[in-house]
């Protein structure tokens, strides 16, 4: 039956179209944190952030399912619900962080942030960190500097290295890694002037989450951000992974750090797996933008999408799945560091919330990074029903991010699993992506 489904999907999709594992799951249920193939297996969803409420959610349901049996349609007809979500939304950034307008993708909210950028600075460059992922469409593909061919001798965009506390670059000290990686932010902005671009932001997502959850040296974005603005460039946040609470102590991933962003950008959880994102920013520049390039999106932030939002919403404070976020996650990292003490694979544990990086290595010392022991994890956990993935530069760093009701018991189940596939001799484990 899978080989039957994979051939339709290659012949309607093409073969190109990303597909999780060498033996591919067709899944038909989820539930909560589980997640049910067509084979009846039940899989434990380590991985999916999107459904960040937990998979179909009775409330969010209900408030789709209501509002679609009561009216849906565009934005330019007067709608309380949308009001309502925005008022809420906007009340939980900086008090300057004042007026949103919505999208149906990181991407589009990516994109349109560009546009507010270059349209406020007059400026066309932008500096992003190497490796970085922000999305699909054309501008935004010139921003992944690591793998987009649109970034290839792209003049507007240059990657600064991402930040990392762990991997070095040769001959930079720990403590000289902040000034190191600032440097090249400096390096950046000379760059894009000397093109004759000037500065017109940076975009960064502040957890690193694609770059392999790296933990950047203590100072080094508020220092970054303090470049760009004097250069006369805006501060972007990408929050598309790191924001709804994911990271536990704050609703969005800038929040650790001093610096507040210009604009901010949302996708991904918003919606628990509706269609929803959006871009959040100070009225004084998104008033003069919407004045000059009308903005308008058909189908986002339509009267259902709103009620989506604001159930998503509801969910996160009524069920206090930041503070599980806080709770669990501490517990699964304790369990992850004594797995570590242990495993001689396991070079750096790396947590945010209920947002988990694995980094495994050959050797300890040297930091030889293991992607081949990283994809055997990968499918040896799906083969013992528990679904993660894996990212970064050297596709070495196993990635969690379950949905936030993920509890105790769920972290248990993970990490006997992950035990028991980092001791696995490499003739037990399932092969392939
Ligand atoms: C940090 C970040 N920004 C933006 C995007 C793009 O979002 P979307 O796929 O909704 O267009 C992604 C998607 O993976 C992302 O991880």
């Amino acid at each position: 039956m899978t080989s039957k489904l994979l051939e339709r999907r290659h012949r309607l999709l093409g073969q190109h179209a990303p597909l999780f594992y060498d033996q591919p799951l067709e899944i038909v249920a989820g539930e909560g944190l589980w997640l049910t193939a067509a084979d009846g297996t039940r899989y434990l969803d380590v991985y999916n952030n999107v459904p960040s409420c937990g998979h179909c959610h009775p409330r969010i349901v209900d408030a789709l399912a209501g509002q679609a049996a009561k009216l849906n349609v565009h934005t330019r007809y007067l709608h309380q619900t949308i009001l309502n979500y925005v008022e809420r939304l906007t009340g939980l950034f900086d008090d300057t962080l004042n007026m949103a307008m919505l999208t149906c993708s990181g991407s589009e909210a990516n994109e349109l942030a560009l546009r507010i950028a270059r349209h406020t600075t007059g400026n066309q460059g932008v500096i992003v960190t190497d490796y970085a992922y922000h999305g699909n469409t054309e501008a935004v593909a010139e921003l992944g500097t690591g793998f987009m061919p649109e970034a290839d001798g792209c003049q507007r965009v240059v990657g600064v290295p991402a930040p990392d506390a762990y991997r070095l670059p040769p001959g930079i000290a720990a403590e000289d890694a902040e000034d190191f990686y600032v440097r090249q932010v400096e390096l950046a902005v000379e760059t894009l002037q000397a093109r004759g671009v000037g500065v017109a932001g940076i975009l960064v997502c502040p957890a690193f989450a694609n770059e392999g959850l790296l933990n950047p040296p203590n100072g080094f974005l508020d220092r970054a951000v303090s470049v760009v603005r004097r250069a006369g460039g805006l501060y972007i946040a990408d929050e598309v992974q790191g924001g709804f609470g994911r990271t536990g102590h704050h609703w969005w991933s800038h929040q650790r750090f001093a610096a507040v962003p210009d604009l901010v950008t949302l996708g991904k959880p918003m919606g628990n797996g509706h269609p929803l994102a959006g871009v959040v920013v100070p009225r004084h520049l998104g008033e003069p933008f919407c004045e000059a390039a009308m903005y308008f999106n058909t189908f986002a932030g339509n009267p259902v999408s709103c009620a989506v939002g604001m159930a998503v919403l509801d969910v996160i404070e009524d069920e206090a799945l930041m503070a599980n976020a806080v709770a669990t996650g501490d517990y699964v990292k304790a369990g992850l560091d004594a797995l570590a003490e242990v495993s001689a694979s396991i070079g750096d544990v790396r947590q945010k919330g209920l947002f988990f990086a694995v980094e495994l290595v050959t050797d300890q010392e040297r930091k030889t990074p293991d992607a081949a022991l990283t994809r055997r994890v990968v499918n040896q956990l799906k083969a013992n029903g528990v679904l993660i993935s894996s990212i970064g530069k050297h596709n070495n760093v196993l990635k969690m991010r379950p949905p936030l009701p993920f509890a105790r018991e769920h972290a248990d189940i993970l990490l006997d699993a992950l035990g028991g596939a980092l001791k696995a001799p490499k003739q037990n484990a399932v092969g392939g992506g």
